[in-house]
């Protein structure tokens, strides 16, 4: 038994905030947020919009693609580090808006990576028969825990979600999940505070994201690149075998050097973070719906995702579409 993505959506908020805005209010230029980034605009959530109501719109869109009701859902899991509440959990807020009643709804807190540990989980749930048609969504509003006066990570982040439905499937489907984590690195990507973080002397209260981009780089292009080199070693294929390689949209000169080290020509690589800036867990699921809505994910195709994100997290899915 193997489980399959029947149905992908997503969503970006109204408003966006393109370079030329941000260069109103911090201290930077198109020009450096381009040449280092690759970011030409975000969207940001509108105030009265949560992270629960980006997840709503892109799982009633996967919904809708998979030909799938609210009563045909029995497993919901969001990957976020932004939830719209300490508790109830986004999964929760998406079940109770969507109608549906009693199954396990619940959030995954892994920064970046978030969908593909969402993702991963909920491959388990379904392969074991412990579920037979799981939402998964990946949606964010970073914007919130941004501090717009940092010109070091304001230029970066963006708000969206991403969903996908999966179904059980006697033909993979998902080929391989692998997951990982070293909290070594924790204070390089992170909030300072929380919610049971008290302030001390030393460290004052900061609900800010922080984050060591130079060395946060270093790291995200290697782990990136050892993350795609072991799913396809371990499933004996050659990277010249995936169709479409969707990576987290962190920055694109990650994303080109990943490109490089892999000799996976950049074509073959789904890119939206020029549109889209890094909506963190969102950004996997995101990509993947425009891939399948622009026609280039097509049935058949082998797609190869993968994450990386605070604590460290990392993570890939290797699946047939
Ligand atoms: O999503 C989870 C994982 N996250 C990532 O993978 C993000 C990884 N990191 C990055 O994407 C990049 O490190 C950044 C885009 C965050 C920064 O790019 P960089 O090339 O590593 O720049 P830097 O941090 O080394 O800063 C270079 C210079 C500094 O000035 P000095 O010290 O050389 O005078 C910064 O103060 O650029 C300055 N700078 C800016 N200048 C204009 C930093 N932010 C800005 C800005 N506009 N927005």
């Amino acid at each position: 038994m193997y489980s399959r993505i029947t149905g992908t959506g997503s969503y970006l908020p109204e408003k966006v905030v393109t370079n030329a805005d941000l260069e109103k209010t911090v201290d930077t230029t198109d020009e450096w947020i381009r040449a280092r980034t690759g970011i030409e605009r975000r969207h940001i959530a509108a105030d009265d919009q949560c992270t629960s109501d980006l997840a709503v719109h892109a799982a009633r869109l996967a919904m809708t693609a998979a030909g799938v009701q609210p009563e045909d859902i029995d497993l919901i899991v969001v990957g976020t580090t932004s939830p719209d509440l300490v508790f109830p959990n986004v999964g929760c807020l998406v079940q109770e808006r969507l109608g549906i009643r009693g199954c396990p709804a619940f959030s995954i807190e892994a920064a970046c990576s978030g969908f593909i540990y969402a993702l991963t989980t909920a491959d388990r749930f379904v392969v074991t028969g412990q579920a037979k048609c799981a939402l998964v969504i990946g949606a964010e509003t970073l914007s919130r825990i941004v501090d717009w006066s940092d010109r070091s990570t304001c230029v970066i982040f963006g708000d969206g979600s991403g969903a996908v439905v999966i179904q059980p499937s006697e033909e993979p489907g998902i080929i391989s999940c692998h997951l990982g984590a070293d909290g070594r690195y924790k204070d390089l990507l992170c909030t300072p505070s929380g919610p049971s973080k008290k302030p001390t002397a030393d460290q004052p209260r900061d609900p800010f994201i922080t984050m060591k981009g130079n060395e946060v780089f270093k790291v995200a292009v290697k782990t990136l690149e050892s993350i795609v080199r072991k799913t396809l070693a371990e499933n004996n294929m050659d990277g010249s075998e995936i169709d479409w390689l969707i990576p987290h949209q962190a920055n694109n000169r990650i994303i080109q050097a990943l490109s490089k080290r892999l000799k996976m020509p950049i074509e073959k690589v789904i890119l939206t973070v020029q549109e889209q800036g890094n909506t963190s867990a969102a950004s996997v699921p995101l990509a993947l719906d425009v891939a399948v809505r622009d026609g280039r994910g097509q049935r058949g195709d082998l797609l190869l995702l993968g994450a990386f994100g605070g604590g460290f997290t990392w993570g890939s899915v290797l699946l047939r579409y």
